[in-house]
């Protein structure tokens, strides 16, 4: 097996019972395109070259959020979460594909629970979620047959740096709440290895996706301003 990581700073991998495996770093922004078009080359280079047969799992996991009242945090951050959480998924799926339906593989695409509402305050992240887990689906759907599997992941908050610099208030005390990353990804890999198309890891989460799903997108907007009005600085 090898494991080949896409991002700016080489990560403090932790690979569990695959420490042996090798891992390789290729230095990536997801923000760039033209980093994204050499980086990709570069892991189906090291594929071919160090593991020329078996299934490839493609993980889109690279994103970014922005809290506020839009366009704060800042509107470069906003086009940031368009590109890094779209655009370079659509672009590195794309060019990895190929690959995939010749060997078989799968694609995890993580979303997030916000993704089955519309989300104010954090409202461009939230509709890029959206898009993922949306795009997921129909993905799958295409690639039905093809020996290429497609799942959704979408994690309510979990207990990463990932609030840090969104712009919302306290990030460390709402990351403390949430749901520990090795019982994330422990519950998306038994999601993908059962076929399913879309995993919402816990209870909490998978009751807020369905009455989402149920509610008018107006009353869950609503809602969801409740929750996310916590999160974010007063207006100045
Ligand atoms: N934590 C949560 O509560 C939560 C909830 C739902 C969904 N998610 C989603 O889970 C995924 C992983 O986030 P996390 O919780 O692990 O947060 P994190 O610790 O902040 O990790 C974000 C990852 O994205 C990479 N990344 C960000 N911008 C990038 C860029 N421009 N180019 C390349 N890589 C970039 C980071 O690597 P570098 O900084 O080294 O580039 C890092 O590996 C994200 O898609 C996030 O939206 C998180």
């Amino acid at each position: 097996m090898l494991v080949c990581n896409l991002s700016r700073r080489e990560p403090c991998a932790d690979l569990g019972e695959n420490s042996a495996r090798p891992v390789r770093h290729f230095p990536c922004d997801l923000a760039r395109p033209e980093r994204i078009a050499a980086a990709a080359g570069e892991v189906l280079a090291a594929l071919a070259a160090e593991a020329p047969a078996g299934r490839v799992l493609l993980v889109n996991n690279g994103g970014v959020g922005g809290f506020g009242s839009f366009p704060a945090p800042s509107a470069g951050r906003q086009l940031e979460i368009v590109d890094v959480n779209v655009r370079a998924v659509v672009d590195l799926t794309a060019r990895l594909l190929p690959c995939l339906r010749r060997r078989g593989g799968a694609i995890i695409n993580v979303a997030s629970v916000v993704a089955y509402l519309p989300t104010p305050f954090c409202a461009t992240y939230g509709a890029s979620k959206a898009f993922l887990l949306n795009w997921s689906h129909a993905l799958g759907e295409e690639l039905r047959g093809s020996g290429v599997r497609v799942l959704a992941l979408s994690p309510g908050t979990t207990r990463t740096g990932f609030f840090e610099g969104t712009g919302a208030t306290r990030p460390e005390a709402i990351a403390v709440q949430g749901m520990a990353p090795d019982d994330v990804v422990a519950g998306a890999l038994r999601a993908l290895a059962a076929g399913r198309a879309s995993f919402v890891p816990g209870i909490g989460n998978r009751l807020a996706a369905a009455a989402a799903a149920w509610l008018p997108r107006s009353a869950a907007a609503r809602l969801a301003r409740g929750a996310m009005e916590r999160r974010v600085p007063p207006p100045s």
